[in-house]
């Protein structure tokens, strides 16, 4: 089997590969990522014998149709992962976020209609907007979209192309909401990275607000064997939810965080909040559970974020070239 996978060089994008090579050897993957400050060559360089990496942009349709061109329609699938991430970039500058998220999705749907190669769509939890904290409604893929930041707006927008692509045109499609991910190759602008390079270079542990938000944790393995049930067992055109009942407050989990690296779990700053900072995000996964039979691997939430400390302090050559410009940015924005 030949898989295209876009946004290949970012965090849960790598992450697939490597398992995708470790648990399903025989298949062959092109990677196409425009190496954004957020890509990078050195998530992939331990299988790059193994990978063919195109760096260049989801938005180029030339490009785009030409990879998808080489696809077998039969056996072969896109798995889309390319966007603009961060909620806080998404609002300090919206335009990426537009045409990455928007235009990208857009033109790897016009290839796939060409070519009627089948395309898994990776999106996230954040389309449904915010959860109480006492709603004992999680979401399901009948919870109304209602996204709060640009980020979450774009994503929201892709997965709508998505819909109308699989019902106007016959695209063959799934699509998947994942909730919050860890583990290696996060990029140290996000949450649990930035704590632990923080506390790794002398600089000091940052909560947004009072850190009463909710976020629903899984592992990027967990996310990623989600990806892979679906795209084999799942119903084309529908929407799947995938989290892993790993819901805890920032405010824990920063000090489980600072627990885990012998600090002082009160040892931290709390700075500005986020505008328009989402309180709770969490999944009903009984229907992946249920319909396809999909299980997390990893239910020791503390257990995954001691590897993924011991990963960050082993691979600092990884995430330090990014640490500064990262910190730069969050004090322009005084967080
Ligand atoms: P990331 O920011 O770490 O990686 C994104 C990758 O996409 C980077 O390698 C970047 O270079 C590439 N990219 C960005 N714009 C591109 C463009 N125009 N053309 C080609 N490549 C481009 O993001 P991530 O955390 O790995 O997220 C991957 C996907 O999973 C996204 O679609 C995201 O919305 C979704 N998701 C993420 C989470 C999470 O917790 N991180 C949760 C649910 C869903
Ligand atoms: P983040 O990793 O940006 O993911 P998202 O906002 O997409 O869920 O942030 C996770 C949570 O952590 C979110 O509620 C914002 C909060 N946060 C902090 O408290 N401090 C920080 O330094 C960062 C980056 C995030």
């Amino acid at each position: 089997m030949r898989l295209l996978v876009t946004g290949g060089a970012g965090f849960i994008g790598a992450n697939f590969v490597h398992s995708t090579l470790a648990r399903r050897p025989g298949t062959s993957i092109t990677v196409l990522d425009a190496l954004t400050y957020a890509g990078s060559r050195e998530s992939l360089a331990d299988v790059v014998g193994q990978i063919r990496l195109v760096q260049g942009d989801v938005t180029d349709a030339p490009l785009v149709g030409e990879l998808v061109a080489e696809l077998n329609p039969e056996r072969d699938a896109v798995v889309h992962f390319a966007a603009e991430t961060h909620v806080d970039n998404s609002l300090a500058d919206p335009e990426p976020f537009l045409r990455s998220n928007v235009i990208g999705t857009y033109t790897v749907l016009e290839a796939v209609r060409a070519r009627q190669v089948r395309l898994h769509h990776v999106s996230t939890d954040e389309v449904y907007g915010e959860l109480a904290l006492d709603d004992p409604q999680r979401f399901t893929e009948t919870t109304p979209y209602s996204p709060s930041s640009p980020y979450s707006s774009t994503k929201a927008a892709a997965d709508l192309l998505v819909r109308s692509w699989v019902r106007s045109y016959g695209v063959r499609a799934t699509i998947s909401n994942c909730s919050n991910n860890y583990g290696p190759y996060q990029h140290v602008e996000k949450f649990i990275p930035r704590q632990i390079t923080n506390l790794l270079t002398g600089r000091r542990a940052k909560l947004y607000g009072s850190g009463a938000n909710v976020r629903d944790w899984i592992h990027v393995d967990d996310h990623n064997s989600a990806v892979w049930q679906i795209m084999a067992g799942g119903q084309l055109g529908r929407t799947y939810l995938i989290g892993a009942e790993g819901e805890r407050d920032n405010r824990t989990v920063l000090r489980t965080i600072l627990r885990l690296m012998d600090f002082d779990p009160d040892d931290f700053d709390h700075v500005a909040d986020r505008p328009g900072h989402d309180l709770r995000y969490a999944i009903d996964p009984s229907a992946l559970r249920d319909e396809l039979g999909w299980q997390p691997e990893h239910h020791d939430f503390e257990a995954g974020l001691r590897a993924t400390i011991d990963w960050y302090r082993t691979h600092e050559s990884w995430w330090a070239p990014l640490k500064d410009a990262a910190e730069a940015r969050y004090a322009e924005l005084g967080r």
